[in-house]
């Protein structure tokens, strides 16, 4: 039923005899909102709301043009407001990233490299994860010192050189299959001794680079990390012959036990 006596019903019979005011408050209940406005739903309570409409003294609530309020008293667009906006904008972009994640849309074989902004999301990701959480290390001061380069080479040859391969190495299948792809530690790179001790022990998350810090404890990390270091300035020959004279571990040396 609409108010004013757009139809004519008992129940329109009844209300003329109300006063105006009791009217114009029904009114307000009653009419049905202008369907533009019904999507915008969930943004009502940033809404400012229009205040209840009286009709002026006077007016004639019979009439059966049904009365409205003046257009600058209706809530507008602009009213919304840019909060508004902004959280119905990023509803609709989670809303279609949910919808791509559960669609199975992302393509996660190894064997197709990420998309662009993926990559840069991960990588940036990893980089200041691992630079924050190094800042702290305190680096030994003896990472130059030929026993512990000997010790690390051999660590190095049986841990880490099936992916990371060595001197004079042809890549191996691993290292062909993982994406992504494990670095040539050989080649020069720009993290700083803490950052690689921080990687070694904690390994990186859906790369294949394991923590080696489960189950290895810190002064082997750190003999690993020294022939690291020395690693860029080795010949295939100079690596072979550390890695035959490195000193033998008894048990491998696993200092940690399984837990
Ligand atoms: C099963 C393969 C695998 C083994 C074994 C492995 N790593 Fe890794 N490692 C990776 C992969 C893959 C990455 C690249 C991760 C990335 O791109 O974020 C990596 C990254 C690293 C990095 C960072 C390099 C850079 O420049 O970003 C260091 C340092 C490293 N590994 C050291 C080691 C050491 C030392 C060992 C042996 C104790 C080792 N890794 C053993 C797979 C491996």
């Amino acid at each position: 039923m609409r108010a004013f006596g757009v139809y004519v019903s008992p129940a329109g019979a009844a209300l003329k005899s109300a006063t105006a005011e009791q009217l114009a408050r029904l009114s307000h209940f009653l009419k049905p909102r202008p369907p533009f406005r019904g999507f915008l739903v969930p943004l009502l309570p940033l809404q400012r709301r229009p205040g209840l409409q009286v009709p002026p003294q006077g007016s004639r609530a019979t009439s059966t043009a049904p009365w409205r309020p003046r257009r600058n008293q209706l809530p507008r667009w602009s009213a919304i407001g840019g909060w508004g906006l902004v959280t119905g904008s990023l509803l609709v972009l989670l809303s279609v990233a949910a919808v791509g994640i559960y669609a199975g849309l992302y393509n996660i074989a190894a064997d197709v490299p990420h998309t662009r902004p993926v990559s840069w999301l991960f990588e940036t990701v990893r980089d200041r994860s691992v630079a924050t959480r190094a800042r702290d290390i305190v680096v030994p001061n003896d990472l130059d010192d030929a026993n512990r380069i000997s010790k690390g080479a051999g660590q190095y040859a049986e841990m880490c050189s099936g992916c990371h391969l060595a001197p004079g190495m042809k890549r191996t299948e691993i290292n062909r299959g993982l994406y992504p792809r494990p670095p040539e530690l050989r080649r020069q790179t720009d993290l700083t001794p803490a950052e690689q001790f921080w990687i070694v022990k904690h390994g990186i998350k859906m790369t294949g680079m394991p923590a080696w810090g489960v189950t290895h404890d810190d002064e082997l990390l750190w003999d690993v990390v020294a022939f690291v270091q020395k690693l860029p300035e080795l010949t295939p020959e100079q690596y072979q012959t550390l890695v035959k004279n490195a000193p033998k571990y008894e048990d491998h040396e696993h200092n940690r036990e399984d837990q």
